[in-house]
């Protein structure tokens, strides 16, 4: 698909971050887009700023609800009648750092609940319809380096969630090819071109009451003004994630499954990773992988 030129593209968690990026490099491009968002205030915020780029509207949805999603994708189609891009991207980080066995059943229960079942409740409630529709068309999948290339010691759930998004992607894409539909999906791995600035630090800020953790964090929590600040002696810049989005779209032009601007390390970091498993051995991260 090289001209996005009227195409429907629908990306979750599009209020904000990378998500909202990535939704404008789509306005560029001329898409019609939809952000789909569980926080109300955001997105209309990001529908307004984003309106003068082009057509926009955000439908309140929230990802770890079936039922909410289905709701969302009714509208999407009896507005649009097709979906050619579907970006799940929506996710959160798991409520801070925890050792593999501080995390809590809630901890779980939330994380999984948006960055997996949100992935796969959105691939049941789109797909088949696009699938019917015939069109050419993307589903991008936003995993992340931590489960896909590392997982971090102490963000054991997240990176899990990640690898699960990594894993059922790869599932997806081949059924694409193998069952002969005109639909494509990739893995999306955000960085590389500097520091994310998004509130994914602050994912506490849209988790349910019922989901809320049962105890205090037992473990001392990572300060992100100190990261930032340790980053930025190092030379690394504030990311601009428009450009990322515009990164990800070349990206699906090029017909790549991998979306990542540093696939090179990935792949020397997973050669290393290989070498240690063909030997049985633990691939050994330290506490905070590439925070430290
Ligand atoms: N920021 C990073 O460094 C980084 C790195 C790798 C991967 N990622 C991934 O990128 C994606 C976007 O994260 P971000 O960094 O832009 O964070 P962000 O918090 O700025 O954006 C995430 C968006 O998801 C929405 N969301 C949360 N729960 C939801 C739910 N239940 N239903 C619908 N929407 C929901 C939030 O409201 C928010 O708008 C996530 O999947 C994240 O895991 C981020």
């Amino acid at each position: 698909m090289e001209n996005l030129t009227d195409k429907v593209a629908v990306v979750t968690g599009g209020a904000s971050g990378i998500g909202a990026g990535l939704a404008e490099a789509l306005l560029d491009e001329g898409a019609r887009v939809v952000l789909v968002d569980v926080e109300q205030s955001v997105l209309d915020e990001t529908v307004d700023r984003l309106s003068a780029k082009g057509e926009v509207r955000g439908i309140v949805t929230d990802v770890s609800s079936f039922e909410s999603v289905m709701a969302c994708a009714d509208t999407v189609f009896e507005s649009y009648r097709t979906c050619h891009l579907l970006f799940n991207n929506a996710g959160v980080g798991g409520g801070g750092v925890a050792k593999p066995w501080n995390w809590t059943p809630n901890d779980w229960r939330w994380c999984f609940g948006v960055n997996v079942f949100g992935v796969g409740y959105c691939v049941t409630a789109f797909v088949p319809r696009m699938l019917d529709g015939g069109e050419e068309g993307w589903v991008v999948n936003t995993s992340s380096g931590d489960g896909g290339f590392q997982p971090l010691p102490d963000l054991g759930v997240y990176a899990a969630s990640k690898a699960a998004v990594s894993t059922y992607t790869e599932s997806l894409a081949n059924a694409f090819v193998n069952e002969g539909t005109k639909l494509r999906a990739a893995v999306f791995y955000p960085g590389g071109n500097g520091l994310m600035e998004t509130r994914l630090w602050n994912s506490g800020r849209n988790r349910p009451a019922e989901l809320a953790r049962e105890h205090p964090h037992v473990d001392e929590q990572w300060d992100y003004a100190t990261i930032k600040e340790q980053l930025a002696a190092k030379g690394v810049q504030v990311a601009d994630l428009v450009a990322l989005g515009h990164s990800v779209l070349a990206a699906l032009r090029e017909g790549k499954f991998i979306i990542s601007l540093e696939a090179k390390a990935n792949g020397e970091l997973m050669r290393q990773r290989a070498e240690k498993i063909s030997r049985a051995e633990l691939p050994t991260v330290s506490r905070g992988g590439v925070f430290d």
